[in-house]
């Protein structure tokens, strides 16, 4: 339990506290875009409040204000300072064996809501990290069953938590994407978003990703990117019902090579922009 007390601030002067702190670390439009986020999960002042409460006395835990503080001042993403993040909609819990959830990540479901399929009758997210793919799929359709598969069992934990907080039901199981014996099961649509940064574009990267997301959900070697593809690519080929479709995220650098691996072995293709104009998406289907 936190500690609840009155601080000796009114919420205006918390405000030039947080920026004076933190000013070495953030820009002053992320500084904007932060304090009202901190103020709302932690001290409970909603966004809305926040506007006209310029002079009121703030109330709420001064240790867990302080700690954020000196934890975004390490660099670490605000998200796993929180906890949580908001994604299509949802709260969403992470931790450093999350990914946090990317806004192209959003796009791409946006896109499969509205590319006119029916109801699926059942769904598969490869490599589902905090669920919240599998999580917007049963959103978008809820009469669907839901798998999600991830190799790791602390990212499962955190993915079974947010389906029980959303009240969305997805069946969650450990699944090694490159060693599996056959699924045994089939799906009308399959979703994944795994991991296909190569080593060589670290130097593109910042310090909060690299320092802290887990390596496991980002990085491939240089020399075989497209190996998560592949593996999908074989589990299409078992599991991916007749009018079935799959939507993969994918490398922008790489997306004529991972289309044509796809078109290579029979699929019908179709590369998605992604809303800075990169080819971020791939439809496939037969
Ligand atoms: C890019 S993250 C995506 C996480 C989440 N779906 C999202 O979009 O935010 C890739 C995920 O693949 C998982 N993963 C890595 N290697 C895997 C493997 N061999 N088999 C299954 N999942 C794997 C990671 O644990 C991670 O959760």
């Amino acid at each position: 339990m936190w500690d609840l007390f009155l601080f000796d601030m009114k919420i205006k002067d918390l405000k030039n506290q947080f920026e004076t702190e933190l000013e070495n670390s953030f820009s002053k439009n992320e500084l904007q875009f932060l304090f009202p986020i901190f103020m709302e999960e932690i001290l409970l002042i909603s966004q809305d409040d926040l506007r006209f409460k310029d002079f009121e006395w703030v109330a709420g835990s001064k240790e867990k204000w302080e700690s954020s503080i000196s934890e975004l001042k390490k660099g670490i993403p605000y998200q796993y300072v929180l906890g949580s993040t908001v994604f299509y909609g949802m709260k969403i819990k992470v931790n450093e064996n999350t990914l946090i959830p990317r806004p192209e990540t959003e796009e791409l479901l946006d896109f499969i809501s509205k590319d006119g399929m029916g109801i699926p009758g059942s769904i598969a997210d490869f490599g589902c990290g905090s669920g919240c793919i599998s999580l917007a799929l049963k959103k978008i359709f809820p009469p669907s069953i839901v798998h999600a598969y991830d190799i790791s069992s602390a990212a499962l934990e955190i993915a079974n938590q947010n389906s029980t907080d959303a009240n969305l039901p997805v069946e969650f199981a450990i699944l090694d994407l490159l060693n599996h014996e056959n699924l045994n099961k089939t799906f009308d649509l399959i979703v994944s978003n795994p991991p296909y940064v190569r080593e060589l574009e670290k130097k593109e990267m910042s310090n909060g990703v690299l320092d802290f997301e887990p390596h496991l959900a980002l990085f491939v070697k240089d020399t075989d990117a497209l190996i998560f593809y592949a593996a999908l690519e074989r589990i299409g080929q078992q599991c991916l019902n007749e009018n079935g479709t799959m939507y993969f995220e994918i490398n922008q650098y790489l997306a004529m090579e991972t289309k044509s691996l796809f078109g290579n072995k029979g699929w019908e293709t179709e590369l998605i922009r992604d809303m800075s104009g990169n080819w971020r998406f791939l439809k496939v289907w037969k």
